[in-house]
């Protein structure tokens, strides 16, 4: 087994003592740049998880089918068991469905409201420009994640999050919904008072939308109040030791400082095992051993005492529940 010392970097804390620090974590998100293995930590920690007879899920927003490649089964759509593995099941949101579904019912609330303030317009036309928009998407998928997370149907639920800047604008949004909504809040309490001022009466009527606020704004503060306890969520930024996704993870862990969400460490992934390799190894594979020896060093530098674990680069791609089992063993430990 390839351990952190043949990389010469010395791991403070594991990933198996950080989760041992941390018993009542319940999200865990993984970062990163593009193409740099969340989705494999994503699936390794989830198998980790249910290993530990926690039920699990393991969950994607992503709108690109990964975890079904991933695990090799078809976990499209809903919550499905992983074949050979007690205790953990996979999903893959369905966007589209979820964007038709918040859709519907955002014309039913813009009807409503056309009706109410007597405007003799056509709904789809603010139906369209309400959700026509790349924002809507991604507000769908955080929506997504805010129903799982609340629904609290499994004891931990790892996601395997959108690449890069998704990640922070969708958990930047709950702070901005807020904002939003108290807003929206503030103009329809005055919206209902002069209405009631005009009708002569004191009468309340009933407020859909007003209620669906309330609901809204209630149900993103308790998603950010898990999402900023640090012993219920936990984001891993996974890198390579080269310097564009290190440059990444450094620029995202400052957001997330910014944002008050828990940091729960780094991951290098991909390193070449030095002692694998042997000395007739040619020149290219040599090269790029001594640039993953130097970067190693400024992820030492960089993210001191909160790498987590380094993980060798395996001669084929980690696909499958046995080859997790693989990657779970250098992650974890055996
Ligand atoms: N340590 C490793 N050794 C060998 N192959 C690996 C390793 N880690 C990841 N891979 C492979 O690299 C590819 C990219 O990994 P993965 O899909 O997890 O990245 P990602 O960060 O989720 O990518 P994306 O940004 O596209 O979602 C996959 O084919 C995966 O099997
Ligand atoms: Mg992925």
């Amino acid at each position: 087994m390839v351990t952190a010392r043949s990389f010469n970097l010395e791991v403070a804390q594991s990933m198996r003592e950080y989760f041992e620090e941390h018993p009542d974590l319940k999200y865990i998100f993984f970062g990163g740049k593009g193409g740099v293995g969340k989705t494999v930590m994503a699936g390794v920690t989830a198998l980790w998880w249910a290993k530990q007879g926690r039920r699990t899920l393991l969950a994607s927003t992503n709108p690109v089918h990964s975890l079904s490649g991933l695990l090799d089964q078809d976990v499209f759509g809903r919550h499905t068991p992983v074949a050979g593995v007690p205790n953990l099941w996979a999903y893959e949101i369905d966007t589209r469905d979820t964007i038709e579904r918040l859709k519907n019912e955002i014309r039913d609330k813009i009807r409503w409201f056309l009706k109410f303030a007597d405007i003799q317009t056509k709904a789809d036309e603010f139906v369209e420009s309400a959700t026509m928009n790349p924002a809507f998407e991604e507000s769908a998928m955080f929506e997504n994640m805010v129903d799982l997370m609340l629904a609290g149907e499994y004891d931990v639920y790892v996601f395997d999050t959108a690449p890069t800047a998704n990640a922070r604008r969708l958990l930047g949004m709950s702070k901005v919904y807020s904002l939003w909504v108290n807003k929206m809040l503030k103009s329809r309490e005055e919206a209902r008072s002069l209405r009631q001022m005009l009708s002569f009466s004191r009468k309340e009527e009933p407020d859909p939308l007003l209620d669906y606020l309330l609901q809204f704004r209630d149900r993103m503060g308790q998603a950010r109040r898990l999402l900023t306890d640090p012993n219920r969520t936990a984001f891993f930024f996974v890198t390579l030791a080269e310097a564009l996704p290190i440059a990444v993870i450094t620029r995202f862990i400052n957001w997330f400082h910014d944002f008050g969400i828990p940091v729960g460490g780094v991951i290098v992934n991909m390193l070449i095992d030095r002692s694998a390799v042997g000395s007739e190894a040619p020149e290219f594979v040599m090269n790029r051993i001594r640039m993953q020896e130097e970067y190693l060093q400024v992820i030492a530098e960089k993210f001191d005492g909160s790498v987590r674990a380094l993980l060798p680069l395996f001669e084929t791609e980690i696909r499958g529940v046995p080859m997790l089992e693989r990657a779970c063993t250098a992650l974890f430990g055996a």
